[in-house]
């Protein structure tokens, strides 16, 4: 019997896992900085918190949820995304009622069950980051200008920002009737999908991915001339605080969004050097969503990144240099007596902070030295009988191919001079 992994999924080791934890380190590092705190939810929910969050017309619910059905209890489901759990967590464990605002970032594994392809799988990874508690768009500035500098930061190069409004309720009442007055003389024509939004939440197609869809809706009318005087002076607000900020973006009135929560605020992260899933870096104001989740009215924005497109862009630009393992001393030995030594002095150093690697497959010594090769180790000794009896040892220096006489009961001391 031989197993694979499942359709969507990919396993990140060697060389691949290097990048991920440094690309991790500094989006860490960065939130570090930007005052935000790692929130760890849990990998389900609650099915209803998705429908009632994420929202019943958008195609995460619709389509791509794993839901998992137990006999006798709730049903539950794979997070999609990060922000519905973290909006559950700031009312559960009654954060509203700390100073504000109250900034959280996250990063984890998301499912969905969509057409696997390059930069689209079923079990991806987000970074995300959730500042609740203002409504203020210097909170829609502040997450955007996060985003900004971890993507500076890891250094990828050719990213646009794209910004949005979708204005609050009442602009998206106007523009939803004024989109569909547009939209009904060529209904016919559109996708099915696209009809079934027309009925549903026409806005939504706006961000089909079909060509001939696309081109009916290029002359569209914008969602921006429907906003009512509030959301206007709010997105006037948020271009005032990058500019001050100096991030550069270009407004994008076609950026909707595939989520039901968004208010105000969208905006995306874009590339086009990763193929057609080419959005890095997605999110937006939903100020209506922690109400939803049974807590008080409270203002909120965030984003996600997707890790696997930011992979794909840090290896394409080669952003970051793998280094192989960095191994400060191979420790050989010949016989038990020398295994045992090489053991007791392996755990020694590297409980001393020394990155030492022993024998444990009791190759012969020639296979030893072969492999303490491979893994580039600095430094080499082997240790046999001889050696432990007269507390000697030759130290090698594997790069100068050069050694020298130490005494055994020394090593850490001799090693700890040279490393
Ligand atoms: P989203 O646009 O659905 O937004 O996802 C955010 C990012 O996750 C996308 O821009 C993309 O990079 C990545 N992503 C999504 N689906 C996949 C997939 N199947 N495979 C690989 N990467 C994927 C959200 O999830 C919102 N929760 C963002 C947010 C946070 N809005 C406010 N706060």
């Amino acid at each position: 019997m031989s197993f694979k992994a499942p359709r969507g999924t990919k396993d990140i080791y060697g060389e691949d896992i290097f990048i991920w934890q440094k690309v991790e380190g500094i989006l860490r590092e960065i939130c570090e900085r930007f005052c935000v705190s790692e929130i760890r939810t849990p990998v389900f929910e609650q099915t209803e918190l998705f429908q009632r969050g994420v929202g019943e017309t958008s195609d995460i619910v619709t389509k791509e949820m794993y839901t998992l059905e137990k006999k006798g209890s709730e049903s539950v489901t794979l997070k999609p995304e990060g922000t519905a759990g973290a909006a559950r967590a700031f009312v559960e464990n009654s954060m509203y009622a700390d100073p504000q605002p109250t900034k959280m970032y996250y990063i984890t594994p998301a499912f969905r069950y969509e057409r696997p392809q390059a930069g689209r799988q079923r079990q991806f990874h987000q970074f995300g980051v959730e500042i609740f508690g203002s409504c203020d768009a210097a909170c829609d500035a502040e997450a955007i200008s996060i985003a900004y500098e971890a993507l500076n930061k890891i250094g990828v190069k050719n990213i646009e920002l794209k910004i949005n409004s979708l204005g609050g309720n009442e602009c998206r009442k106007r523009y939803n009737e004024v989109l569909k007055d547009f939209i009904k003389n060529n209904i016919s024509d559109l996708c099915g999908d696209c009809r079934e939004r027309f009925e549903k939440n026409p806005l939504r197609v706006l961000d089909c991915k079909n060509e001939k869809c696309g081109n009916i809706l290029e002359n569209a009318p914008s969602v921006l001339d429907c906003l009512g005087e509030e959301c206007k002076a709010h997105f006037e607000a948020l271009k005032t605080n990058l500019d001050n900020m100096g991030i550069p973006y270009t407004v994008d009135p076609k950026i909707v969004r595939g989520l039901d929560y968004y208010t105000k605020t969208v905006f995306e992260f874009v590339s086009n050097e990763i193929g057609s899933q080419g959005t890095v870096c997605g999110g937006g104001r939903y100020d209506n969503l922690i109400g939803e989740c049974g807590g008080p009215q409270t203002g909120a924005v965030g984003f996600a990144m997707g890790l696997e497109r930011i992979m794909m862009l840090v290896k394409s630009q080669k952003l970051i240099e793998f280094i192989g393992k960095n191994i400060d001393i191979y420790i050989g030995s010949i016989g038990e007596k020398g295994f045992l030594k090489a053991q007791s002095i392996g755990y020694e150093l590297r409980k001393s902070g020394i990155c030492a690697e022993y024998d444990t497959l009791k190759r012969s010594v020639k296979a030893q030295l072969k492999y303490a090769n491979k893994i580039n180790a600095k430094y080499s000794v082997v240790i046999g009988e001889n050696e432990v009896l007269n507390d000697s040892i030759n130290l090698k220096n594997m790069k100068e191919s050069s050694q020298e006489e130490i005494k055994l009961s020394d090593i850490k001391e001799e090693l700890l001079k040279r490393i």
